[in-house]
């Protein structure tokens, strides 16, 4: 098991300060399965979201560029929370900089793209995921599917 996981979030608008806040409860919740998570950064282009958000939720820093996520050693984990259309550049980028990646739900408003994003998660060596919110809520009656 590695022995922490660094976790980034890219967009500070409403969805994404959610995914900040549950990075922020899932070592309480998951250890000891779970290695703990360090809050690494929020990523916005609006830098004075992204420095809020980071201040309010306890990441060590906000990033206004996908790519400096994507470069960054110290994160290994990112949530995608942006609008549909920019998913797919963002997801790609990540994925091809062996990122695991947690896309926001619907993949893409193209079919197109988001084919091209099924590809790209296929043949990824990290594990990607789309944020599908009630497919582990215990009152789903998905769950457990
Ligand atoms: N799972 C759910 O129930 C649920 C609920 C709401 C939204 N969503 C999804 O979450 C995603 C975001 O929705 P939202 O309502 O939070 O949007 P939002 O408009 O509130 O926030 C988007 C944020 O992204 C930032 N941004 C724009 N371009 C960017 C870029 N290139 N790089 C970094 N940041 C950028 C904006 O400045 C803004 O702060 C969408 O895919 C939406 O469908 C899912």
């Amino acid at each position: 098991m590695a022995e922490s996981l660094g976790v980034a979030v890219i967009g500070a608008g409403m969805a994404g300060k959610a995914h900040a806040a549950a990075y922020r409860t899932a070592s309480a919740l998951y250890s000891p399965v779970l290695p703990p998570v360090r809050l690494v950064s929020i990523g916005d282009v609006n830098a004075g979201f992204g420095s809020l958000a980071a201040r309010r939720f306890g990441y060590e820093r906000h990033d206004t560029s996908w790519q400096a996520i994507a470069e960054a050693d110290d994160i290994d984990v990112v949530s995608v929370v942006i609008a549909n259309s920019l998913h797919r550049e963002v997801v790609e980028g990540l994925l091809a900089a062996g990122k695991h990646v947690l896309c926001e739900k619907p993949l893409s408003d193209s079919l197109a793209d988001a084919r091209a994003m099924a590809e790209a998660a296929r043949d990824a060596a990290s594990i990607a995921r789309i944020g599908f919110t009630f497919r582990r809520t215990p009152a789903s009656p998905t769950s457990g599917t």
